[in-house]
């Protein structure tokens, strides 16, 4: 029996009753995109967190890194221990706090980069470094500008920094801050995180300590204010081809770069005064044609879509119609002649001239489009499709950082 990630691309489509297809042109396409942004020695960090945002850390990852991101963005160890395992040889930024002896250890075995937002988590770091000391480890110390979040008082930057500085084992390789509104077209609070960000440089330099390197922006930075790029942006909505918010559209042609996929099941046609689905939500007021597709809730289409939400067959739309089932949902197909079980339904994604997006989704069950991505469950196999995958660096690279 093969594994998912064995299967030639069309035998797992041809196995699979849903899938998520990853268009990796699309996604080197947004990489070289938000390059073009940047000015001068400015880099690009790739945000791979949360699996990609649900599209598969690794195959991203590659693809990114060969268009030209020079970062790798996590949260977690383990999601950077992922990527090292895979062949990965850039530098990883792991952004989420890390207090645990053991993954301090994990940190400098695999080496990741971290974040540290306290100096009680500095001397943790370098406490647990001592008995084996090697090269330092590249240090990233957060400030909080007004997120509330990870990050120490940009008001005690130079305290912070100073006293890192001066732990054996440690390198401070950054200083940065992360952005809560960016995305608002009110720019009132970005441009206090911005001042205060200013501030802390600021005070840093009259001290004479010069961080080698300053971050601040994420996609919607990225996008809409080239002055908060710094050194290094990091981006990880607009990775994905999605915008953060509308007015950022004409920032950069993006392209979406997950679809979801499944096919027909089944089809029958219903009598008027039929219900549909668990707690008859919907009841037929005609007679109607409904196809069942084997996709549902498990796999990350919201519940709260149910009776809301379309699908696209062929470029033509068909309703969802009751409640949203486990593993399965049905469509109203009156109107859509000729079809069969086994043909396939686009989910969220491109067919034709139309399209359905994450956005469309988040609009309709009041979230986030980043939610709806990360939604995706494994049990959808991820399909790339686009391109080959590049290779795997030398693992020699490594060692360089
Ligand atoms: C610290 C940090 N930087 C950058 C990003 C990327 O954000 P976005 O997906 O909006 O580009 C995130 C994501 O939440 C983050 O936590």
């Amino acid at each position: 029996m093969l594994s998912w990630d064995q299967m030639p691309n069309l035998a797992l489509m041809r196995c699979c009753r849903a899938w998520v297809e990853i268009d990796l042109a699309a996604l080197r396409h947004n990489v070289q995109h938000l390059l073009a942004l940047l000015q001068g020695r400015t880099e690009l960090m790739a945000v791979v967190k949360a699996d990609a945002y649900g599209h598969g850390a690794v195959m991203v990852a590659q693809t990114a890194i060969a268009a030209g991101a020079t970062w790798l963005g996590v949260a977690t160890v383990p999601e950077g221990i992922e990527l090292r395992q895979a062949g990965m040889t850039a530098p990883i930024l792991v952004m989420g706090a890390v207090n645990e002896v053991e993954e301090v250890r994990a940190i400098a075995q695999w080496h990741l980069q971290p974040t540290l937002v306290s100096p009680k988590q500095a001397l943790i770091f370098s406490e647990t470094l001592a008995p084996r000391p090697g090269q330092p480890v590249p240090v990233h110390l957060k400030l909080d500008t007004g997120m509330s979040r990870l990050g120490f008082p940009w008001q005690q930057a130079q305290t912070f920094v100073e006293f890192v500085q001066r732990l054996p084992h440690l390198h401070v390789a950054s200083v940065y801050s992360h952005l809560a509104t960016a995305d608002s077209p009110d720019p009132t609070i970005l441009n206090q995180q911005h001042q205060r960000f200013e501030a802390a440089i600021a005070q840093l330099q009259s001290a004479d300590l010069r961080p080698r390197h300053l971050h601040l922006a994420n996609s919607a930075a990225t996008l809409g204010h080239p002055a908060l790029h710094y050194d290094r942006v990091r981006a990880g909505l607009a990775l994905y081809g999605l915008y953060p918010a509308p007015h950022l559209k004409t920032a950069a042609h993006l392209c979406p770069v997950m679809q979801v996929k499944a096919r027909i099941t089944h089809i029958k046609d219903i009598e008027p005064g039929t219900g549909v689905s668990y707690g008859h939500q919907f009841v037929a007021d005609r007679p109607m044609r409904i196809a069942v597709v084997g996709i549902g809730y498990a796999d990350g289409v919201p519940r709260a879509l149910s009776n809301q939400m379309q699908v696209l067959i062929d470029g033509r739309r068909a309703q969802q119609i009751g409640a949203i089932t486990m593993d399965q949902m049905m469509l109203d197909v009156t109107a859509i002649p000729n079809l069969r079980e086994g043909d396939v339904v686009t989910v969220l994604g491109t067919s034709g001239e139309d399209a359905i997006t994450a956005d469309d989704w988040a609009a309709l069950t009041d979230t986030i489009s980043w939610e709806i991505l990360c939604g995706f469950k494994h049990r959808l196999p991820r399909i790339a499709i686009g391109q080959p995958l590049p290779q795997p660096a030398s693992s020699q690279a490594r060692d360089r950082h």
